[in-house]
């Protein structure tokens, strides 16, 4: 899988694409991440890349023209085209399934915004998939870049080990649920004990009762997940 992210501030990627699981993805030759700044394509003598908006206000826009000549130049550095993924707070919001649908594309183009937003023609003209990762605000769309990168990667066949599989995480399988509780050693810490169940080696009885914990948990937590499914 193929990430071109394009910013503002590439240099915000360098020790998150350097990190463990992404690095070893990268050095396997699983996954691609190609950094573009967007200034580059700054055509004015300042490679200016914002400005005020018209009609007043705070802030700063992010202008058409190096952002569309931008996505124009990156598109062809590979045959397959691409995926344009927009990172902005009134995309639809990330979930578990959009991360899987992601997933899916061979080759993903980020491309992240800073300032107060962008000039709405970029939009227009691009018709990107437009993604938001929660109901809040970011200074920019690089932090939710990094977001779509990690959770994708994850699905990506390889990645994971196989005993790290993805298939029982939260959020996950046919059913979304929250995940159960998990132990390890020590099966006793200050009083706290492991539940003698996850010990007796009886992997249907242990299997009965992780369904169960994970039921419970979404119950009490997120009664919204279990409604859905
Ligand atoms: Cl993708 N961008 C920004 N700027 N803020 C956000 C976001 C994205 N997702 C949630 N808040």
């Amino acid at each position: 899988m193929r990430f071109d992210v394009l910013t503002l501030f590439p240099e915000m990627f360098g020790g998150y694409v350097g990190q463990s699981l992404l690095k070893l993805a990268i050095e396997s030759g699983l996954v691609e991440v190609h950094l573009h700044d967007i200034r580059d394509w700054a055509t004015n003598r300042h490679k200016k890349v914002d400005d005020r908006p018209f009609g007043g206000g705070p802030g700063m826009v992010l202008m058409v023209d190096p952002v569309v000549r931008a996505v124009e130049a990156v598109r062809p550095m590979h045959p397959d085209a691409g995926h344009l993924v927009m990172l902005t707070p009134q995309g639809r919001r990330l979930s578990q399934a959009i991360v899987e649908e992601l997933a899916g594309h061979p080759r993903i183009l980020l491309l992240c915004g800073r300032y107060e937003g962008f000039d709405e023609r970029i939009r227009l003209i691009l018709k990107p998939d437009e993604v938001s990762i929660g109901d809040y605000v970011l200074n920019g769309g690089e932090v939710a870049a990094m977001a779509v990168i990690e959770t994708a990667i994850r699905l990506v066949p390889g990645v994971l080990g196989d005993e790290d599989s993805s298939a029982n995480d939260s959020f996950s399988g046919d059913r979304r649920w929250l995940e159960g509780a998990q132990y390890t050693r020590p099966r006793e810490y200050r009083g706290y004990e492991v539940p003698t169940i996850l010990l007796n080696g009886n992997h249907e009885e242990i299997a009965r009762w992780r369904e169960e914990n994970s039921r419970r948990r979404t119950l009490e937590r997120r009664k919204d997940l279990l409604e859905d499914s």
